[in-house]
């Protein structure tokens, strides 16, 4: 089993291992001092795995409820929210029993903000079952829903009690959902290891799954601990996603994620070489490892049309934008454009 330390500032293990799900219970109880615990899970992994998970917690004399939604972006919101609270309360919860996230992002997302407010922060752990929920959001205590007015608008920096990653899991995530998440581990190879980003470029989709997650979470993890509160460096997580943002928005979320974010990747790194901001070899590596993941490389947006909507993100601060410069691969940058030179620095990646 591997074991990684996230030095938060409510510190907190990421335990990793094949099956570990099986297990989930020994490694729950000491952080459960009641017994008690609220599943909160979607349609599609509580087929999946509730099971699994509800035996190994009643072995440990653990007892359990469980809250379960449908699955998708469109339950991440204040009604499944508000919901979740009423049957943690209809439920008993204490301050001393606990919530079990089991699910992808969004499960992950609502229930970490449930028991961030849930009489004012209640402990939970973290069962990550998508790829992307096992590098990017089961790690650094982000927790939020969406509004009708935009994703992710109320939240919390809250941190797990643990994160359990049982890579078995993704045995059954379908390729387009696996794909996507792969987007954000070529994210983390391009910012911070050129190992990484090679065995990706070498083994395409069949990469060492305990490996690659691993060294995605120690980078998050390390990234978390300098900047928790996303004031500096934690932006270099967002290498691909102010154009990728953009573009996302542009298809009215019609392209996923991990689509934009892999298009987003591509654009940064040409408007880079063209500004001489970046080794020459960047642009083409890149897209040799998207080509193996078969992510996309190009959009038909205008650069025009993908400006317009930048300006209205909401990391922008006054005028200007900080963006993720791929100096090369392995190293990222952070560099702050005033929104004006935006366009045109765009405008050399996209025809
Ligand atoms: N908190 C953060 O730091 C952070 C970071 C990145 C993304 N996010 C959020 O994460 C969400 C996206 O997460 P996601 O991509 O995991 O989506 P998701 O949670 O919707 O999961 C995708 C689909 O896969 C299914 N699924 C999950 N695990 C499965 C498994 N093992 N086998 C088969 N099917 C499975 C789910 O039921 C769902 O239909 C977004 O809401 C995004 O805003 C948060
Ligand atoms: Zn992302």
């Amino acid at each position: 089993m591997k074991k990684i330390h996230v030095d938060a500032s409510c510190p907190y293990d990421v335990l990793l291992e094949n099956g570990i799900l099986a297990d989930a219970g020994t490694h729950i109880a000491p952080f459960c001092k009641n017994d008690y615990a609220a599943i909160i899970t979607d349609d599609t992994v509580n087929a999946l795995y509730s099971t699994v998970l509800e035996a190994s917690l009643l072995k440990e004399g653990i007892r359990t409820v469980k809250f379960v939604f449908p699955h998708g972006e469109q339950s991440k919101s204040a009604e499944t929210y508000i919901e979740i609270l009423e049957f943690l309360a209809e439920n008993h919860l204490t301050r001393s029993d606990l919530i079990i996230a089991l699910g992808g992002g969004v499960v992950g997302d609502m229930a970490g903000f449930a028991a961030a407010t849930y009489l004012r922060g209640i402990s939970f752990v973290q069962i990550p079952t998508t790829l992307l929920a096992m590098v990017d959001s089961s790690v650094g205590g982000k927790t939020a829903i969406d509004l009708r007015a935009g994703k992710n608008l109320a939240g919390a920096f809250y941190q797990p009690k643990m994160v359990l990653c049982d890579p078995a899991v993704l045995n059954t995530l379908p390729q387009d959902i696996f794909r996507d998440g792969s987007a954000e581990v070529i994210k983390y190879g391009v910012l911070g290891s050129r190992d990484l980003f090679m065995h990706l470029k070498e083994k395409g989709e069949n990469f060492d799954r305990t490996w690659v997650i691993a060294k995605c979470i120690e980078m998050k993890s390390e990234i978390v601990r300098a900047d928790e509160f996303e004031s500096g460096q934690r932006m270099l997580l967002n290498f691909g996603h102010t154009f990728g943002h953009a573009v996302e928005k542009m298809s009215n979320f019609s392209l996923s994620h991990g689509r934009a974010v892999s298009i987003g990747m591509m654009l940064m790194a040409k408007s880079a070489l063209a500004a001489s901001l970046c080794e020459e070899e960047v642009p083409d590596e890149i897209e040799a490892v998207l080509k193996a993941f078969s992510l996309p490389l190009e959009t038909d947006y205008s650069a025009k049309d993908l400006y317009g909507i930048m300006l209205s993100d909401k990391k922008r601060s006054g005028d200007s934008l900080t963006v993720v410069i791929p100096s090369e691969i392995g190293k990222c940058t952070l560099l702050k454009k005033s929104t004006d030179s935006l366009l045109s620095f765009l405008e050399s990646a996209v025809i």
